[in-house]
């Protein structure tokens, strides 16, 4: 069955072929209205629950809409309104949603809970971003690159700040899909040395460097995200900020970088924090676009987990 629960755990060549494929449902789309149906239907007949054990605003609707748009049915279901917030095991919520739907999203906090729904659930299942990772955020990133400068294959991509979930999944795609990676944060906030070594055993050169500004140097993309996510504990947020300061995404950092760098941020995004409005808003900056091929790519991902 073709779960969804991490890049690296897909199969180079499928990854591929979903990027492809987002690309090319989008360019059919062309600039039909959002709520117009796909003329294919793919998802027809179909059934997709979404579950968040935390907050979405992207993730939600975009899962939403593209199951809409293929011509499938959602439930959007809050975890702590489930059984599943209130004693019942992971591996029965999975057997029951089973009976009920085709296809499972979830958002949880622990891994162990998307790992277990996978293991116990007799339909393909789709990680929306645990405290661990977030590959459908990746792979929108990587559609949103290759769309402004062509194949992501051998660029510098640097990762600013703290090496967190998001972090993990570029460093989970820059083995499968052969780009370099930069790390530059403070050492308490390392990505995970497992996924270092996993990106380099598949051929990624994987930097880490504390100097921002030499970090930054030949870069072709540069991303960052918030200091404080959602499953970090809001007491350690002053601590974080001091930590990460300066890390801050602003113009003396993207002007260190290619004259032609763009910056990505998966959003939502702290202004004036981990990045200034002027990048942001400025013309490096494609994170609206990130935003909207989140649609694009988790459709074809979709496709990809039901085989049509
Ligand atoms: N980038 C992202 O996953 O956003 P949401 O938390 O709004 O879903
Ligand atoms: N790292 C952030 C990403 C939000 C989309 C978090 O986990 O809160």
């Amino acid at each position: 069955m073709n779960h969804f629960l991490d890049i690296h755990k897909t199969d180079a060549s499928d990854l591929r072929a979903i990027i492809d494929q987002a690309r090319a449902m989008k360019d059919r789309r062309g600039g039909l209205p959002r709520g117009t149906p796909d003329a294919d239907q793919p998802l027809a007949g179909r059934m997709v629950a979404l579950i968040f054990e935390k907050p979405s605003t992207r993730t939600r609707v975009s899962f939403d809409m593209g199951v809409r748009q293929m011509g499938g049915q959602t439930m959007v279901l809050s975890g702590s309104d489930m059984q599943l917030g209130h004693g019942e095991t992971i591996a029965d919520t999975a057997r029951v949603l089973s009976r009920y739907v085709d296809l499972i999203m979830i958002r949880t906090f622990d891994e162990s809970v998307l790992t277990e729904m996978a293991e116990f659930a007799s339909v393909p299942v789709i990680n929306g971003l645990t405290d661990r990772s977030h590959p459908c955020q990746i792979m929108a990133d990587i559609l949103t690159y290759e769309e402004h400068r062509g194949p992501i294959r051998g660029k510098k991509v640097v990762w600013c700040g703290d090496g967190n979930n998001v972090c993990a999944s570029f460093l989970h795609a820059a083995g499968r899909f052969g780009f370099d990676l930069t790390f530059t944060g403070p050492v308490q906030l390392d990505p995970e040395m497992e996924f270092v070594g996993l990106a380099r055993n598949e051929g990624a050169t994987v930097t880490i460097e504390r100097d921002p500004f030499k970090a930054v140097e030949g870069a072709d993309l540069i991303v960052t995200d918030t200091w404080v996510s959602m499953h970090d504990a809001q007491s350690s947020r002053e601590r974080r900020h001091n930590m990460l300061r300066p890390y801050q995404v602003n113009r003396a950092l993207m002007e260190a970088a290619k004259p032609d760098a763009l910056f990505m941020h998966c959003l939502p995004a702290h202004r004036e924090e981990e990045v200034t409005s002027e990048i942001m808003d400025g013309p490096a900056s494609v994170v609206f676009d990130e935003a909207e091929n989140r649609l694009h790519a988790q459709k074809a991902v979709m496709r990809w987990c039901l085989g049509v």
